[in-house]
C-alpha cells in the first residue's frame, strides 16, 4: 500500500504548481432551498466554507442535514439559492452552462457511495471516461487511464467487467476515473458507505495520498474513523455549517 500511495502522490502531484495562490474552495453565505411558495424549504443556511488547496476535508453531520447539497454545490453539480462559491480563485456564479461543465471535467473529480460503473465496459473503458469528454485520442486515453489503475492496485484487472470485480475495486475504479483528467479538486460523498473495513481503509489511504499530492480532498462521511483521518472536519447541522472543536471529534 505504501508503495501504490508513492506512486500515486506522483501522478496526481504533477498538476502542482500550475494553479493559483487562490484558495481551492471559498463559499460565502452559500445557501439553497427546495420548492417554492409555501414549499419552500431552506436547506443549506448561508455556508461559509474555505478550502486550502491540497486539504483534507470531511464532512460530518445527521442525515438529513444537507451535506450532500453542499458537497454537491461546492462541487458545481447544483447551483445555490444565492450566496457566492469561488473555486481555484474563479467565480463560479459568472460562468455559463458551458464553461461550467468544462470546469468540472478539467478540475473536479467526484467520487460516490456506488461506483456507478457502466456496466458492459471494460475497468479500463470506466476509467477513461471522462477524458472523451476532453477530446483526448483513444490511445492516450487507454494509456492514461491503464497508468493510473495501475496505481491504484488494478494491473490485473484493466479488461475486467465491473461485475467481474469486488465492491472495493469498483470503487477503485470509480476513483481512477475521479483522478485521470489529474483534478485539482476530488469531491467524494461517503466513499466508502458500502464497503467493508478493509476496503474502506485502502479507500481512505488512496483519498490521503492524492490530497498528499497537492490536490484538495472534500469528503462526507459518517463514519467517524474516516473524519478522524482528515486534516479538517466541517460538521452541518439541519443546514447549518460550523466547525466542530477536537472534543466533539473525539466523541
Ligand atoms: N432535490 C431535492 N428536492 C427537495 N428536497 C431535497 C432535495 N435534495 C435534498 N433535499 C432535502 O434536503 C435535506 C438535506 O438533504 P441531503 O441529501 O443534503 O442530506 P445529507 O446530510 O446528505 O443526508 P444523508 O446523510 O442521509 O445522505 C433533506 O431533508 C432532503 O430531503
Ligand atoms: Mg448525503
Amino acid at each position: 500500500m505504501i508503495q501504490l500511495a508513492k506512486s500515486l502522490t506522483s501522478f496526481v502531484g504533477s498538476r502542482c504548481g500550475t494553479e493559483s495562490q487562490a484558495a481551492s474552495i471559498e463559499a460565502v453565505h452559500l445557501s439553497k432551498s427546495f420548492g417554492s411558495g409555501e414549499a419552500e424549504r431552506l436547506i443549506l443556511d448561508q455556508a461559509n466554507v474555505r478550502i486550502e488547496r491540497g486539504e483534507f476535508v470531511a464532512i460530518v453531520g445527521p442525515s438529513g442535514s444537507g451535506k450532500s447539497t453542499l458537497l454537491n454545490l461546492l462541487g458545481c453539480l447544483d447551483v445555490a439559492t444565492s450566496g457566492h462559491l469561488s473555486i481555484n480563485g474563479e467565480s463560479v456564479g459568472e460562468l455559463n452552462a458551458k464553461d461550467m461543465a468544462r470546469l468540472r471535467n478539467r478540475s473536479l473529480g467526484f467520487v460516490f457511495q456506488s461506483a456507478h460503473l457502466m456496466a458492459k465496459a471494460s475497468a479500463l473503458d470506466n476509467a477513461a471516461l471522462p477524458l472523451v469528454y476532453a477530446g483526448i485520442s483513444r490511445r492516450d486515453r487507454r494509456s492514461r487511464a491503464a497508468e493510473v489503475l495501475e496505481r491504484l492496485g488494478l494491473s490485473d484487472r484493466l479488461f475486467h467487467l465491473p461485475s467481474q470485480l469486488s465492491g472495493g475495486q469498483q470503487q477503485r475504479v470509480a476513483i481512477a476515473r475521479a483522478l485521470v483528467n489529474r483534478p485539482s479538486i476530488v469531491f467524494a460523498d461517503e466513499p466508502t458507505g458500502a464497503l467493508d473495513s478493509r476496503a474502506s481503509q485502502n479507500v481512505l489511504a488512496i483519498l490521503k495520498n492524492v490530497a498528499a499530492g497537492g490536490v484538495t480532498v472534500v469528503m462526507v462521511t459518517h463514519d467517524p474513523a474516516m473524519a478522524g483521518a482528515a486534516d479538517r472536519v466541517i460538521q452541518v447541522n439541519d443546514g447549518r455549517v460550523s466547525i466542530p472543536s477536537d472534543d466533539l471529534l473525539c466523541a
